[in-house]
Parts: structure tokens; C-alpha cells; sequence
């Protein structure tokens, strides 16, 4: 048995309020139990986005009473909420931003940015999602103003060179890379069709290089980004894969092929998570794990209520077995033990 402090993902999407029939913060916060995360940051493109402390204030009181693990938000901008912006960001880890088109209509312009970034007064990150050349402008809003940025799901070889080339300079960016973009190929979206479809997409001989530039990476997120298997299915596929309950699994599998150490899935996964975003921890909220243990990733057994993985059929090696929240046992062999409420909405400290 190995044990580890409760993981960190600062990184999920868990649908609640707006669309519950992908996911819900009961159904979220279980698979997040079940994957060896006992902290969770949720971002902020709802149906309706959460770009005022109104929205703000629904979300958390809806969280409060469904959650079964430790959760904290991000607030959103479209760049019409400026004056809001410093009235939400008490309450949140940092502002997500959206310069490429996704799931949600986010969208920002360059011109937007660069007021955004102006009117965030805060120390707290303002995370992007920035692809390819487009993470440039990022770069300079950041050496403009001195304001941190987190460079969500690096996902290209020109990207994590822009960011290796700015952490040279000592520019205050972080960045994080998701599980799909470690572990699946080119090949292997391309055979998942629609469920291989996500943003960032997955590019060609980007893993390798990641894998092996993967000590300029300050994070493991999800992206945890359900949606059912009919809209999968459907004429409009919308983009995002689930990856609450294999990041671990995935990780562990490549612990026990010797292309990562503990110790650095300990700093990809709770350390930096818990340095870059101020998150308050517990030394009695911990996950054991059996290493040894083997098993194939299987859709009929995930707790997210979107019910597929782009990972099921795969064999994983290291499984989460108990699961403690300040000292209370919360996850024990695929059981949740804990009614909805038992999560704590947390604030920064
Ligand atoms: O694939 C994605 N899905 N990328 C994003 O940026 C958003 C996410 C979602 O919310 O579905
Ligand atoms: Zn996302």
C-alpha cells in the first residue's frame, strides 16, 4: 500500500447548475473520490457563465448541499464584467479566460485581454486557454503587467516551447497538462471518433516530446469535461472527455513503468497545485492506494454520471482503495461513504 496526501484537480468541469444531465456535483465530487482527488477547482463556463458574484453565490449554495468532496471556482469574463470581477474574486482561486473556441460561448479578443488582465488586481492566476500562436499575446499581457498566468492544457509542441522560453525569462507563468494529452496518440483519438474529440485537440508526436520536456510541467489536470453519450453521438459533437477517475490509475500505471516517481506525481498533483492556487490542506485527508493491483478501465463501473472514458478497456496498474477527508473515511473499495454535503466549499486563504 501506498499512501498520498488527497490530490489536487484544479481543473474540472462539473456541469452544476445548467447542464446536471452531464454531470452534477454529486456525480462530479464521487468520481473525483473514486480517482484519488479530495480537492477540486470547477471552472466557470456554465450555460449561464459565472461572471458575477450572484452567479457565484447560486453555484456554491447548490454545492453545498450536493458535494462529497472539497470544492472551490473560478470566476469568467467575456470582458463586460469588469467592475464585477473584483467583487467575485474573494470567493475564487483565479479568473478563467478563453482565447480559442470551445465548449460554451466564452470567447475573448485580444483587445478584451488586455483590459481584463488591466482590471484583475489580484495575485491570484488568471488562467487561460490559449492555443498554439495565440498563447503569445498571453506571454505579453503577462510581462506587460507582472500578473500571473496558468497556462491551462498545454497541448503542442510550439506552446510548451513559448512557456519553457517565458519560465526562462522568469516570467510568472505556470502550466498544466492534462492526462489525455500524456497518454493518447494522434491514432488513438482518431479511433475514439467523437469521444477522442476534445480542446486542445490531440497533436501528432506531441506526447513523446511532452514526456520528455515534462519537468517544465507544474500540473496534472483533468479537464474533466463530461457530456453524454447521445450528444457523442449526435450530428453537433461538443468537445471534452471525462478524466476524474484515470488520471490516478494512469499515473500510478506509469509510476510502475518507471516514466515518473512518486515523489513527482506527489508535486504534479497536490504540491504545486497547492503552492500556485493558495488551497488550505490536511495532513488527515489522504488516499491509499494499492500498487499492485490491476484492472481494466470499464464505463459499467465509473461513478461520473456521463457513464464513458476514452480510456475503457485499458489496463491500469494501482488502484485507489480508501480515501480520508479530515480524518473521516470517505471512499472505501468503490463504495462513497459520505451523504451529498459532505464537501466543504473551500475559499483561497
Ligand atoms: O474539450 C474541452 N471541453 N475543452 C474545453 O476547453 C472546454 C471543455 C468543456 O467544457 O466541455
Ligand atoms: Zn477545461
Amino acid at each position: 500500500m501506498i499512501k498520498l496526501p488527497g490530490l489536487i484537480d484544479i481543473h474540472v468541469h462539473l456541469r452544476d447548475p445548467g447542464q446536471t444531465e452531464k454531470e452534477d456535483f454529486f456525480t462530479g465530487t464521487t468520481a473525483a473520490l473514486a480517482g484519488g482527488f479530495t480537492t477540486i477547482l470547477d471552472m466557470p463556463n456554465n450555460k449561464v457563465p459565472i461572471i458575477s458574484l450572484e452567479r457565484l453565490k447560486e453555484k456554491i449554495d447548490i454545492a453545498k448541499k450536493k458535494a462529497v468532496c472539497d470544492i472551490g471556482f473560478y470566476a469568467g469574463s467575456l470582458g463586460d464584467n469588469l467592475k464585477e470581477l473584483m467583487e467575485i474574486e474573494p470567493y475564487v482561486f483565479g479568473l478563467k479566460l478563453y482565447l480559442n473556441k470551445t465548449t460554451g460561448n466564452f470567447l475573448i479578443d485580444e483587445n478584451k485581454l488586455s483590459k481584463i488582465f488591466s482590471a484583475w488586481k489580484s495575485d491570484k492566476p488568471i488562467l487561460v486557454h490559449a492555443e498554439t500562436d495565440i498563447i503569445e499575446k498571453v506571454i505579453k499581457q503577462v510581462s506587460k503587467t507582472g500578473k500571473r498566468a496558468h497556462i491551462c492544457h498545454v497541448s503542442t509542441i510550439y506552446e510548451l516551447k513559448s512557456i519553457i522560453k517565458a519560465k526562462k525569462q522568469l516570467l510568472p507563468i505556470t502550466c498544466g497538462v492534462t492526462p489525455h494529452h500524456l497518454f493518447l496518440t494522434r491514432k488513438d483519438a482518431d479511433e475514439l471518433g467523437s469521444f477522442g474529440l476534445m480542446k486542445p485537440e490531440i497533436e501528432k508526436n506531441y506526447k513523446e516530446f511532452l514526456w520528455k520536456n515534462l519537468n517544465y510541467v507544474d500540473v496534472i489536470e483533468s479537464d474533466h469535461a463530461p457530456h453524454t453519450i447521445e450528444e457523442k453521438n449526435s450530428g453537433k459533437i461538443p468537445f471534452g472527455v471525462p478524466g476524474l477517475e484515470t488520471t490516478l490509475p494512469l499515473l500510478l500505471t506509469a509510476i510502475s513503468e518507471k516514466k515518473l516517481s512518486i515523489n513527482r506525481l506527489i508535486e504534479l498533483c497536490f504540491e504545486n497545485p497547492r503552492k500556485i492556487f493558495n488551497i488550505k490542506t490536511d495532513k488527515n485527508t489522504y488516499v491509499e492506494i494499492d500498487e499492485k493491483e490491476e484492472y481494466i478501465i470499464d464505463n459499467k463501473k465509473l461513478f461520473t454520471k456521463c457513464g464513458w472514458s476514452p480510456f475503457a478497456g485499458w489496463k491500469v496498474k494501482g488502484r485507489v482503495k480508501k480515501v480520508y477527508i479530515r480524518g473521516k473515511k470517505v471512499f472505501e473499495n468503490g463504495k462513497l461513504l459520505v451523504k451529498p454535503g459532505f464537501g466543504e466549499v473551500i475559499e483561497p486563504l
